[in-house]
């Protein structure tokens, strides 16, 4: 059996949330805005633009099209400043031996992201040949929990929603894998991720036996 293996990007693959976080301290900081860690859960799979949008109402700031432009560009450049020695040494704990083995299996590989810097991540980590098909935050227009960029992953691996697993560290993403029909795997918390259909704490607690029963 061929099925699709969708997997999202940040907090799955690899630990950006850390960079994500300190590039958007820095937007906040300059208007006097509190974000906390805790504030920065709230912004897991969710799209740049509507990520200030949220930062924004936490300080209560209204600002003007031109200004959120800017600030979006400065939080891209300073996040990019952080990649710029990435290697696969930031590949999170035991994803690369899934992939190994899904490919060795001849499944469909791909990659569901919001995130419009997800090509120039795998390829710093190594790992880009490994995907057969990348959708990423350039390609759609409806973010997570709508399950366009997961659909149009399965399509372009020419493979049915219902034989497509999803792994997903945020909320929005597993319900995006659900309303899609999909089978949904969190990595992460079971308290925040209770809505998908099994759950771990990361890639070293996946066996090859439960990735073989999900080949079936
Ligand atoms: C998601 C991250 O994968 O991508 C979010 O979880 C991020 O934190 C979003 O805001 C967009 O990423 P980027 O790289 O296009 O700013
Ligand atoms: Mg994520």
């Amino acid at each position: 059996n061929k099925k699709a293996f969708i997997f999202d990007l940040d907090g799955v693959i690899v630990d950006t949330a850390k960079y994500h976080f300190l590039a958007w301290q820095k937007i906040a900081q300059s208007l006097n805005i509190n974000f906390t860690h805790e504030d920065n859960e709230l912004l897991k799979g969710v799209s740049r633009v509507r990520s200030l949008d949220i930062i924004l109402g936490l300080g209560n700031v209204q600002a003007s099209q031109e200004d959120k432009d800017k600030w979006l560009i400065q939080k891209n450049e300073d996040y990019l400043s952080y990649l710029v020695d990435m290697n696969e040494s930031e590949i999170l704990p035991g994803v690369l031996k899934i992939l190994k083995l899904l490919k060795d299996k001849n499944q469909g590989i791909a990659l569901g992201s919001a995130s419009k810097n997800a090509r120039p991540i795998l390829e710093k980590t190594g790992i880009l040949s490994y995907f057969d098909v990348i959708v990423d935050g350039n390609d759609v227009t409806n973010a997570k929990p709508d399950p366009e960029v997961f659909l149009k992953a399965a399509q372009l691996l020419n493979i049915d929603a219902k034989n497509s697993i999803v792994f997903e560290d945020s909320v929005a993403g597993i319900q995006a894998a659900n309303i899609g029909g999909m089978v949904s795997v969190g990595i992460g918390e079971e308290t925040i991720l209770h809505e998908a259909q099994y759950i771990f704490k990361d890639f070293t607690e996946i066996s090859s036996e439960f990735i073989e029963k999900l080949i079936g």
